[in-house]
C-alpha cells in the first residue's frame, strides 16, 4: 500500500475501538483492489463528537464506520440520514459526499445477507427476536419485510411493545411476545442481547425448550453459550460473524462505489 497525497482516508470512530477488526478487513480489500484508500481507527471520547465530525469535514475524510457508544449521537450532526438508518436509531456507517455527510446503518442488511449465505431462509417463517436494544432493532427492521411471522421477546416488556409499535408502522406481522412458552414453535430463534458477550454469560432463554429442526442465530461473533447449548440440542446455528463481514462490504460499497472481495475480508476476518 503506498500511500500519497491523493489517498483517500476512510475511519471507525469508538470508544473503545482498539480492538476493532475492521481496519483489517478494509485494508486488505483496498490493496486488493487497487483502490487508494486507507483505513484508520480514531478513539473519539462521548464529549467530543461533535468537534470529531467536523474533523471529518474539514480534513475530507471519505467515510466513516462508527461504534458504540456513538451510534445514536452522531445522527445529530449528519446532513442526512437514510431511512432505514433513521428507524433504528442508530448508524454503523457515514459517507461524506463533498462535504455532505449521510448516515447509513448496513447491521440489518448485513445480519440478512449473513442468513442467505448460510441457507437460513426467513420467508414465510415464525422468527423470535429475544432483546428490543439497539441491535434488535437493527435486524428486526429487515427481518420483519421477510419473516412469515416476527415476535420480540425483552426483559423489559416495555421495551418489546414500543419496538413492535415502531416496527407495526412498516408491517403487520409483528408482535410482542410475553413470555417464552411458545419458544418451541419457532423457526427460528435469534439472540439479539447482549447475554454471551462475556463468556460466564447464560443463554437469554431457557435452551431445554428448544428443539431439533429449529434455527439458532446469535448476533454475537462466536460461539455463545446460547449456540453451544442450542448445537448440542441438534439444532442447526450460526454465529454473528457473518454479520460483521457483511456489514463491513455494505458500507465498503457505500463508500466507494466498489464490491470489496468478500473472500479478502473473510480471511482477515480469520
Ligand atoms: P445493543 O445495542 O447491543 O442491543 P442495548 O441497546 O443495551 O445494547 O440492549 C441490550 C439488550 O440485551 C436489551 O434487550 C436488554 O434487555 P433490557 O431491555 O431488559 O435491558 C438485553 N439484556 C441485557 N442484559 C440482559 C440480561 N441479563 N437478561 C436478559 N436480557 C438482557
Amino acid at each position: 500500500m503506498t500511500i500519497s497525497s491523493e489517498t483517500r482516508v476512510v475511519a471507525i470512530i469508538g470508544h473503545p475501538v482498539k480492538h476493532s477488526i475492521s481496519p483489517l478487513m478494509h485494508n486488505a480489500a483496498f490493496r486488493h483492489l487497487g483502490l487508494d484508500y486507507v483505513y484508520v481507527a480514531f478513539t473519539v471520547s462521548p464529549g467530543v463528537l461533535g468537534e470529531a465530525v467536523s474533523g471529518v469535514r474539514a480534513l475530507g475524510i471519505a467515510g466513516l464506520n462508527v461504534t458504540v457508544p456513538h451510534k445514536q449521537h452522531i445522527m445529530q450532526y449528519l446532513d442526512t440520514i437514510d431511512p432505514e438508518a433513521s428507524f433504528m436509531g442508530a448508524v454503523n456507517t457515514v459517507v461524506n459526499r463533498d462535504g455532505k455527510l449521510s448516515g447509513h446503518n448496513t447491521d440489518g442488511r448485513g445480519f440478512m445477507k449473513s442468513l442467505d449465505e448460510g441457507g437460513i431462509d426467513v420467508s414465510g417463517k415464525r422468527v423470535l427476536v429475544l432483546g428490543a436494544g439497539g441491535a434488535s432493532r437493527a435486524v428486526s427492521y429487515c427481518l420483519g419485510e421477510k419473516a412469515g411471522r416476527l415476535y420480540i421477546y425483552n426483559r423489559t416488556a416495555e421495551r418489546a411493545r414500543r419496538l413492535v409499535e415502531d416496527l407495526s408502522i412498516n408491517f403487520n406481522n409483528v408482535e410482542h411476545l410475553p413470555d417464552l412458552g411458545d419458544i418451541g414453535g419457532m423457526d427460528v430463534v435469534v439472540n439479539a442481547t447482549s447475554l454471551g458477550l462475556k463468556d460466564s454469560d447464560p443463554p437469554p432463554c431457557d435452551t431445554s425448550m428448544l428443539r431439533e429442526g429449529q434455527v439458532a442465530v446469535d448476533l454475537i461473533y462466536r460461539e455463545t453459550s446460547f449456540l453451544r447449548e442450542a448445537s448440542a440440542k441438534g439444532l442447526r446455528t450460526l454465529d454473528g460473524t457473518g454479520m460483521l463481514l457483511w456489514q463491513g462490504v455494505l458500507a465498503f460499497e457505500l463508500w466507494t462505489g466498489k464490491t470489496p472481495p468478500v473472500e479478502v475480508f473473510r480471511e482477515a476476518l480469520a
